[in-house]
């Protein structure tokens, strides 16, 4: 996902700029640039790579002025090259955008029929193109963006410059988010709070379907007809503290190890120590009379949602319809507005996610949103909004926000089942008492098992493809294990039912390829055995994943055992995360890769 700075400074912007796209680096990039206007001059520096080539280019040729706009690019139209990296200029007007012009097809023949010549293959250029032509037609800068805004389509953020006009940034929000901050006598753009941290906490965010003019001393917000609305300023509670890693190499092996604290503050919000008990907040929306629950989300965020599916179901008695957002808003499900739907999103921007979202909403259905980000759109436009507590996630390959929206969903079905009287008082202080354990069992796992999964991670490391297996709840852990290690190892790997493995993918057993098999001694543990017994007999290599009555109860000769404490099996989920968190994790560093950002990936995948 792009990143976009601006600021309207009394100082010299270009450093200040660079910096601010560091806290946007966990977006996901692979080019930057900034362009200032210094003395009626426009003028960019671009790099491709990482932030430190633009640096580089800035130290050899700095770039002066105190207006200025910068962008971290995460490729969707044009090669990732310093050619395609914003700003975009044309004639003058300079463009940083985050998302899709999906009409910059016929958008660009027009313009090159009427004599335009593009630079480069992005959709951006487009938007510099249409501004300049309206420009050079006689209207004025504000007229120029309202024309475009309401020429182009898509999701997009924007941020404009415009040479004629230096005191001036302008900015328009059709999807992806942006926030402008307020400063003492400057004025600042940011694709999120977390960006202008360091500037100010005083924050207005912009909301779909709005342009802002900025200047030194004020801002005006008008919808894309150019009347004008109004949006409350308010205090940030990002902060510029996510910048640092402590004494962990990465983002993610920090995110890992801070599980333990950001559950209990997860914990903290949804239950009552004192009872045993969830917190009436935490059933905002009415589940007792709702006749069933929908839930949709992506990648990692959906696999949470998967375990939560088992228990609504089981705690709840709720039948639960879940899909991943990129095919549920499609399947045109028939929805009624008795229903309601849960929509679960780290960043709260994910594209899929929000249209999935808007669609329920369109059918009537009470919306809930279990996110990390709590000004996020899909948290704005929710009607009960369930944060998880995990602090800034700044590591691509999501970690402490799984487990915390795992913690969440279990407070959610526990309280759904009281206010269904499928659970009596006694059972739900029995499973809230379980719920207040996962911090100090989850500090027990990290430390007991952390030299296990360094040496095991040396033998996956050479591996080509991986097999993950697990039943019930163990089974979405499956899927989310092998995700973790393709996304950042770039590892073939699979999760699949432990019991569908006789339906085809034991066609793939030998010794070359690893099963990891998650099985706590739970209802479905002897199946599970026997699965791996299907494994061993083909000459497959077990990981097994397991607790102390398993390893006791299970006689199969493994390459590896992890043995984690017994526990109950509703925060079994939360603690076997643990070591398919740390093999993924361990694996990619001894495969040297990009860890944090791995390559192709964003943070918040902000475009359909
Ligand atoms: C998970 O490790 C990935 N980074 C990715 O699957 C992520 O979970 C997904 O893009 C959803 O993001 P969200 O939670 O911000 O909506």
């Amino acid at each position: 996902m792009c990143g976009i700075v601006g600021i309207i400074g009394n100082q010299p912007v270009a450093g200040r700029l660079v910096d601010a796209l560091k806290r946007l680096e966990y977006r996901g990039y692979d080019s930057a640039g900034v362009a200032t206007i210094h003395r009626g001059v426009m003028d960019r520096r671009r790099a491709e790579g990482k932030l430190f080539n633009l640096e580089k280019r800035l130290s050899e040729e700095p770039l002066e002025g105190e207006v200025g706009i910068a962008h971290t690019r995460w490729a969707t139209h044009g090669v990732p090259n310093e050619t395609n990296a914003h700003p975009h200029v044309v004639d003058g007007v300079a463009v940083v955008h985050n998302g899709i012009i999906e009409n910059f097809f016929e958008l660009k023949d027009e313009l090159g029929a009427e004599g335009a010549t593009f630079a480069t293959q992005t959709d951006t250029e487009v938007v510099a193109q249409l501004l300049a032509k309206y420009l050079r037609e006689g209207l004025d800068n504000r007229a120029a963006m309202l024309k475009m805004l309401n020429t182009v389509s898509g999701a997009y953020a924007l941020a404009v410059m415009f040479k004629n006009d230096p005191g001036t940034i302008m900015a328009a929000r059709s999807g992806p988010p942006l926030a402008i901050g307020h400063g003492r006598g400057e004025m600042f753009l940011g694709s999120d709070a977390i960006a202008l941290s360091p500037f100010t906490n005083e924050i207005t965010y912009l909301h779909d379907g709005d342009c802002a003019v900025i200047s030194q001393g004020s801002v005006e917000i008008l919808d894309f007809s150019g009347n004008p609305v109004s949006r409350p300023r308010q205090i940030s509670q990002a902060s510029a503290f996510m910048v640092d890693k402590g004494n962990h190499r990465h983002f993610m092996e920090k995110e890992i190890h801070e599980q333990p604290e950001v559950i209990s503050h997860a914990l903290g919000h949804y239950v009552n120590f004192a009872t045993n008990s969830i917190s009436p907040s935490a059933t905002e929306i009415d589940f007792k009379d709702i006749p069933s629950l929908a839930i949709s989300a992506c990648g990692t965020a959906y696999l949470a949602g998967l375990v939560g599916k088992y228990w609504f179901e089981r705690y709840a008695r709720l039948p639960v319809e879940i899909d991943v957002a990129s095919e549920f808003r499609y399947r045109e499900m028939p929805l009624s507005p008795n229903q309601a739907a849960l929509f679960i999103s780290q960043s709260g921007e994910t594209a899929d996610t929000l249209a999935s979202l808007r669609y329920c909403k369109e059918n009537g259905l009470k919306i809930g949103a279990v996110v990390n980000v709590r000004e996020s759109t899909i948290a704005r436009e929710s009607d009960a909004v369930y944060p998880i507590l995990a602090g800034p996630e700044i590591g691509v390959a999501s970690t402490k926000a799984f487990t915390c929206q795992l913690a969440v969903l279990a407070s959610l079905a526990i309280g759904a089942g009281r206010a269904r009287g499928t659970l009596s008082v006694a059972q739900e202080q029995e499973l809230v008492r379980h719920l207040t354990e996962i911090p100090r069992i989850m500090a027990h796992v990290l430390n007991l098992i952390q030299p296990q999964m360094e040496q095991l991670s040396r033998d996956l490391s050479k591996c080509k493809d991986v097999l993950y297996l697990g039943r019930g709840t163990s089974y979405p852990l499956a899927l989310e294990g092998a995700l973790k290690l393709k996304e950042i190892s770039y590892i073939h790997a699979e999760g699949y039912a432990a019991g569908e493995l006789k339906h085809g993918p034991i066609a793939l057993i030998d010794e070359n390829m690893p099963v990891i098999v998650i099985a706590p001694y739970d209802r479905f543990f002897e199946k599970t055995v026997s699965n791996m017994q299907e494994v061993a007999a083909r000459g497959g290599r077990i990981i097994f994943i397991t607790d102390e009555r398993g390893a006791a109860a299970s006689k199969l000769p493994t390459m590896a055992t992890i043995t984690l404490p017994d526990v109950n099996e509703i925060i079994a989920p939360m603690i076997f995360s643990l070591p398919i968190q740390l093999l993924a994790y361990h694996t990619a560093v001894f495969m040297g890769t990009d860890v944090d950002q791995p390559r192709n990936l964003a943070k918040s995948v902000t475009v359909e």
